[in-house]
Parts: C-alpha cells; sequence; structure tokens
C-alpha cells in the first residue's frame, strides 16, 4: 500500500490507496475551526497544528485500515505549492516514515493530486480529458492525457474561484470556509435577482476580482434590514455568476482542444450548481474534492519514488511547479 500524506494548508490529512486504486483508509482532520475567527488560514497556526496532529492523523489512517507500517511500501507526499511551513511538517514526516522503514518517497505535486482525486477506485477516469481544477488557491484548465501530469490551457489572472466562494461569503456575513454557505443559501434564493459581471479576459484565462468588488458595492448599498432578506438572492447571483465563468471557460478550451470529456476537481467541484452544469463530466467524488491525502497517494501511483535515502534534502515549494 502507498501512504499518503497531505498539510499544503488546514487540512492534515493522511490515507492508504492499494496498488490497485482502492482507498482503504483517508483520514482528513481540518483546522477549519481553529481559522474561522480569523477569516482565513493562519499560516502560523496552520503549521503548528499540523505538527500536533501529523502523528495521530497517520496512526489513524494506519488503524482504520488495520494495517501497521509494514504494509506500506511507499510514503508519497505533497511537496508543494501551498503554505511552505506546513507543506515543511508533512514533508519531513513523509521523510522521517520512510526513511525509519528504508521505502521510496514520492513527492507530489498538490495540483497533480487533485487531479489524481478522479484515478481511485471505485469510478477511475481514464485520461485523455480536459480538466477545470477549481479550488481555494487555483483556478486551471489542464489538459491531461496521462496519469503522470497535465499541461496549463489557462489560469486565474487574479482571484481563484474558491477564494471568490470565501470572500463572497465573507461580505454576505457567512462563516469561513465559505463555498459550502454559499452553495447551500444559493438553494433558497434567485439567481436572477441580481445581474453581476463575468469577466471576459482574452485566451483560457479567469478573472473574478471585478465580481467581488461587484458583491461589495451592492451589500454597501443594502440598508442592514433589507440585507438580511435579500442575503439568499445576492448569494444565488453571486453563485451563478461564478459557475457560468467556469463552465463558459471549460466549454471554450474543451472546443480548442478537441477534448471529448471533461472533468471537474478542487474543493469547488462540490459546488452543486457546477455539477449539474456538467452533465456527462468526470466529477471528483464529495469527499475528494476538498484537500485529502488519498488523492497524493493516488498521485504516487504514477511517479517514479526517490530512493532511500536520497530524499533527506529534498526541499518543498511554496508556489506553482515550473
Ligand atoms: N460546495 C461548494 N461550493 C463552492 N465552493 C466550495 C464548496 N465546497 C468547498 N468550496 C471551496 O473550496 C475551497 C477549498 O478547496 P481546496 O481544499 O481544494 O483548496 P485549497 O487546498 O485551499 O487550495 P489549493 O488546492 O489551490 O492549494 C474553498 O475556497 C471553499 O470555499
Ligand atoms: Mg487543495
Amino acid at each position: 500500500m502507498i501512504l499518503g500524506l497531505e498539510t499544503s494548508c488546514d487540512e492534515t490529512a493522511a490515507a492508504l490507496v492499494t496498488d490497485d486504486a482502492r482507498i482503504v483508509s483517508n483520514v482528513v482532520s481540518s483546522q477549519a475551526e481553529l481559522h474561522a475567527r480569523y477569516g482565513g488560514v493562519v499560516p502560523e497556526i496552520a503549521s503548528r497544528r499540523h505538527l500536533e496532529l501529523v502523528v495521530p492523523v497517520v496512526r489513524e489512517a494506519l488503524t482504520e485500515a488495520d494495517a501497521s507500517l509494514d504494509d506500506v511500501t511507499r510514503v508519497a507526499v505533497t511537496r508543494g505549492p501551498g503554505l511552505i511551513g506546513a507543506l515543511l511538517v508533512g514533508l519531513s514526516a513523509a521523510k522521517a516514515i520512510a526513511w525509519a522503514r528504508r521505502l521510496p518517497l514520492i513527492a507530489v505535486d498538490h495540483l497533480h493530486g487533485h487531479v489524481a482525486s478522479l484515478f481511485l477506485e471505485p469510478d477511475a477516469a481514464e485520461p485523455p480529458f480536459l480538466c477545470l481544477l477549481a479550488s481555494g488557491g487555483h483556478t486551471l484548465l489542464l489538459d491531461v492525457r496521462d496519469h503522470s501530469g497535465f499541461r496549463v490551457l489557462g489560469t486565474t489572472l487574479d482571484d481563484a474561484a474558491g477564494e471568490a466562494f470565501d470572500k463572497g461569503a465573507r461580505l454576505l456575513g457567512l462563516g469561513y470556509p465559505g463555498g459550502a454557505e454559499i452553495d447551500r443559501l444559493a438553494r433558497e434564493g434567485d439567481a436572477e435577482a441580481y445581474d453581476f459581471p463575468v469577466a471576459r479576459v482574452p485566451g483560457l484565462d479567469f478573472s473574478f476580482s471585478g465580481l467581488k468588488t461587484a458583491l461589495l458595492y451592492k451589500v454597501r448599498e443594502l440598508p442592514p434590514e433589507e440585507l438580511a432578506t435579500r442575503r439568499a438572492d445576492l448569494a444565488a447571483s453571486y453563485q451563478r455568476a461564478i459557475v457560468t465563468a467556469l463552465l463558459g471557460r471549460t466549454s471554450e478550451a474543451a472546443k480548442q482542444i478537441g477534448a471529448e470529456r471533461i472533468a471537474v476537481v478542487g474543493g469547488v467541484a462540490a459546488n452543486s450548481e457546477l455539477r449539474v452544469g456538467l452533465p456527462g463530466a468526470f466529477l471528483a467524488p464529495l469527499p475528494l474534492c476538498t484537500d485529502n491525502a488519498a488523492m497524493i497517494a493516488s498521485a504516487g501511483r504514477f511517479l517514479e519514488g526517490i530512493p532511500y535515502p536520497r530524499y533527506l534534502a529534498l526541499d518543498a515549494y511554496a508556489s506553482l511547479a515550473a
């Protein structure tokens, strides 16, 4: 089995995945509550919490799988991109486990991990496909030709889609992280009530910062008592604008590269309006949309491990790998 570890942001996660892509255990400890009162992830708090949680979470993944480290043949870990201190906790833990057991270490790119959330049984997707990766930190259109990587076709010029959800939620006085909250509230609202702008930037890129500003102005215009009654309409209209932008660019990209299949991964792939807007697409299973370690172990299945002990000096990286 592959032991996967993920600590790039505010989830401490460990999972065991078999060589034939079955998830045996998948433990995710979210720190969201810890960061909620700050309205976003505080990097230093995240690193410290990962340090406290990483060993118990690995233990729980083994217990849940009814396995021991004797059953682990490779350790896969997120190397980047993400918060550097948070990444270093997972990377150091993975190195220590691999080194102690003389195992190879597999360094996984977090974004490749999100794509690989589609390669797990029982419903493994097969490349080639066009993949929309929409998460808290990224909005990417990816040409996925095989299991081991991707080519970037488009990205966001400013905020990520998940970030737009989170910032919008904050403006509407909803909790953090806000994507799921907006999704829930939007079901009670009228998506046509407000006309929010869908940015048209050149190529296959995205832009969400104007949308956020438009919501800010709408919220400021409304008297407080009216804001409370229009919140669901605002959430529904705001979500509609984000989803319209995502769907529009995705279908343009599919046409451009002649993709026959479309896939969606990342936290925003959990959005209900986005999911129904893409009939026939490969959709990451709900529990695997937001950060988890099963997707990291899944990516690890298609990568070369670094043999013991050559990985000891391996470093993490904070931003998108070149
Ligand atoms: N139902 C939903 N609708 C819309 N957005 C959602 C939903 N559920 C979660 N999200 C958003 O998904 C994001 C978290 O996703 P994920 O865990 O993949 O991101 P991340 O790991 O922080 O970023 P990255 O993967 O780019 O480093 C948050 O911005 C959250 O608001
Ligand atoms: Mg992520």
